[in-house]
């Protein structure tokens, strides 16, 4: 099996093939969900949450990513292995290549994603031969600017700035972009205007990709499931089977439906 490159998950966008994505943080669900065929494993910050219990996901550190990040890395074989920049790690082009490259030397990632327009940040990362994933919509990162987990874009200034964000963060040099939280008939206009592939989270069916929280997808997360998610696990016989589950309807354009979408 060949490890899949971002060339790969450009090609599935020219094909109209969906692609697949969901989080991991250890070695053990990193290999089921690279075995179930699913393409991009997102080392995430939301560890910060569904792995230390904290109700955001500004504690996590760089030293916390590049932990969970080896360890996932260690342990696929295909699947594309994206990881976060963490709260306050990016704030210069410098402080974010001290923190990506251990990211991906000692980690093993094969992309930094980091939240934001952060437009000159991004083209120093990728001039230093550091691929990025932009991330815009709901930026858990700034939650408490933005005061709570909210739907984003709603207001057409709002939705015109995501529009023009997402034009520079390709312009900039970024390979791809989440988009979290906004209208699915926005995500769709942006996944349009893009050549490089967009994955939605509660971003509606006409993104490239989906991406979902592994733990929310499994029903285990502690607390409050965003309405974005759907329990895979309730209709399966196995953790394996409910990931094969989701990939499927990803790939088929049954998840996401209009109950999961803004
Ligand atoms: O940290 C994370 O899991 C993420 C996804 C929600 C996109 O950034
Ligand atoms: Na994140």
């Amino acid at each position: 099996l060949k490890m899949l490159s971002i060339s790969h998950l450009a090609a599935m966008k020219q094909a109209g093939e969906k692609i697949s994505c969901l989080t991991a943080y250890d070695a053990s669900f990193s290999a089921l969900i690279d075995q179930a065929g699913i393409e991009v494993i997102l080392v995430g910050d939301s560890l910060g949450m569904v792995i230390q219990g904290h109700n955001s996901t500004l504690p996590v550190s760089i030293t916390d990513m590049i932990y969970h990040t080896r360890c996932v890395a260690a342990a696929r074989r295909r699947a594309f292995v994206l990881a976060d920049m963490p709260f306050a790690s990016y704030a210069t082009p410098q402080q974010a290549l001290d923190n990506a490259a251990p990211l991906m030397q000692a980690g093993g990632a094969q992309m930094v994603k980091l939240e934001g327009a952060k437009i000159e940040v991004i083209s120093f990362l990728v001039e230093q031969g550091i691929p990025v994933c932009g991330h815009l919509g709901l930026l858990p990162q700034s939650v408490n600017c933005i005061g709570g987990y909210k739907v984003q874009g709603r207001e057409p200034l709002q939705a015109e700035k995501l529009l023009k964000d997402a034009l520079a963060i390709e312009q900039a040099g970024a390979g791809l972009l989440i988009l979290e939280c906004i209208p699915a008939a926005l995500a769709a206009q942006i996944s349009q205007a893009l050549t490089i592939p967009v994955i939605g989270i509660g971003a509606g069916a006409d993104c490239d990709g989906q991406v979902l929280v592994l733990y929310d997808m499994l029903n285990i997360s502690v607390g409050n499931r965003p309405r974005f998610s759907k329990n895979f696990l309730s209709s399966a016989d196995s953790i394996e089977q409910a990931v094969l589950n989701y990939r499927q309807a990803v790939k088929s354009v049954e998840f996401p439906a209009a109950e999961h979408s803004y």
